[in-house]
Order: structure tokens, then sequence, then C-alpha cells
């Protein structure tokens, strides 16, 4: 048993043969990561509602929904409704996290706060022992493929103090920029939950993938 969880962000996959590519994980992870972005907070587009409803009838994984989107709380019920196992959002898309941590946890989902690396690492301190999740992003959030940020590792290893000196169970999840070389520097500051994109779908065989990025934590 290990101690640490990765999520394959099907940003990076194949949309046109988006199923195909989820079941070549399936049997390796049981986590997904599925990132929505708005335009706004991010300067990108992805996918949507639509898009989770309809992977969800063909597969039970845990879908971890990524909201990187302002007005979080308007799209809470359709995630839910939607098959969502989980929703993250972000602190600088809320004046009101309390509320939404309850909002999403009255869907009966877990929840996860994620902070942009411009953000001062302080603000998600205090939700250390309140949520399921919290994402430190590792890259500025709205693309796949880019690198790993210097100063990352401080960050991750201050959101790990601060979980354990509550004492909670919370997971410390990273993303963006997550491959080989990275994922144990990640792990090394405290990271237990990592989302690959590019490393796992931009390789020829992504389920072999998963586990040679596993392999990079358990076998060093
Ligand atoms: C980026 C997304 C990530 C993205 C990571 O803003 O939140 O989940 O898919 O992609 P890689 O692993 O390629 O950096
Ligand atoms: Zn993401």
């Amino acid at each position: 048993m290990s101690d640490f969880e990765i999520a394959p962000s099907v940003l990076a996959a194949d949309f046109g043969y988006l199923m195909r590519d989820i079941k070549a994980v399936e049997g390796k992870t049981n986590y997904l990561h599925l990132d929505v972005m708005d335009g706004h907070f991010v300067d990108n587009l992805s996918i949507g509602v639509p898009v989770v409803e309809c992977i969800r009838k063909y597969t039970d994984m845990f879908f971890d929904v990524h909201l990187m989107l302002t007005n979080p709380e308007k799209f809470i019920k359709p995630f839910a409704d939607a098959g969502a196992s989980m929703i993250t959002f972000h602190i600088e898309c809320t004046k009101d996290p309390e509320g939404l941590i309850k909002l999403i946890r009255s869907y009966g989902l877990k929840v996860g706060i994620s902070i942009h690396p411009h953000t001062p690492i302080e603000e998600v301190l205090p939700f250390a022992d309140k949520v399921d999740l919290i994402l430190v992003m590792t890259v500025v959030p709205g693309f796949g493929g880019s690198s790993y940020l210097n100063g990352s590792d401080e960050r991750i290893a201050a959101v790990r103090k601060a979980i354990d000196e509550k004492g909670a169970k919370t997971f410390l999840s990273v993303d963006g920029g997550i491959n080989k070389k990275t994922i144990k520097e990640a792990y090394d500051s405290g990271a237990r939950y990592f989302v690959a994109g590019s490393a796992v779908f931009g390789a020829e065989d992504a389920g072999k993938a998963v586990e040679e990025l596993r392999s990079c934590i358990t076998m060093s």
C-alpha cells in the first residue's frame, strides 16, 4: 500500500478518443483529474458539465473536478449532478470559502481548495484541516505541458507542515509539470496526490506511464 495517489489529467488526452484514453489508465489508478476552465480566471477553455456527464456513464473512477473559474458557486450543483466525486475550487475565486465548502459537502462530495502560484501560500493554510485536499498549483493554471515552477517545493512544504501540525488527513496535491523528474521532488516536499497530464497521456502507453511515475517514488 502506497501513501500517495496519481491522478491522470485528461486535459492531455486525445479528446477525439477520450474514453479510449481514460480506459487506458482505469486499471492503474482510481483517480481521474478533470480540468474545467472559463477563459476568465485562466486564459483558456476546456471541458464542462456535458463531458463529465457523458464519461460518468462509462467509468466508476473517482472524478476529481478542478474548477479554474470565477463564480464557482454557480457550478457546484451541475457538476455534482454530472457525477463529480470531488470538487476543487480556487481560493482566489470566492469571497466565501466556508460557504462553498458547505455547499459542496451538501451534495455528498469531497472538497478541495487550490491555490495559484502567485497567491501567498498563507491564504490556504487555515483550511489545512477543513477540506479533503489542498492543491498547490506548480504551474500557472490554464495550460498543460508547462514546467514545474521554482519555489514550488517551499510552498508544498508549508502546506505539509500546516496539515501535520493540525493532525489532519488532508491530501496534499500538486498539479502542473509533474513528470518522472519532478514527482520525487514534490513527494519529498510533502505532496501525496500527483496530477499529471502530459507525462501520462503524452506517453506511448498511458497506463504504463502511471506505473512508471509511481515507481519513481516507490523505487527510490
Ligand atoms: C493546468 C491544469 C493541469 C494540467 C497539467 O492548469 O490544471 O491539470 O492538465 O498538465 P501537465 O501535467 O501537462 O503540466
Ligand atoms: Zn488541474
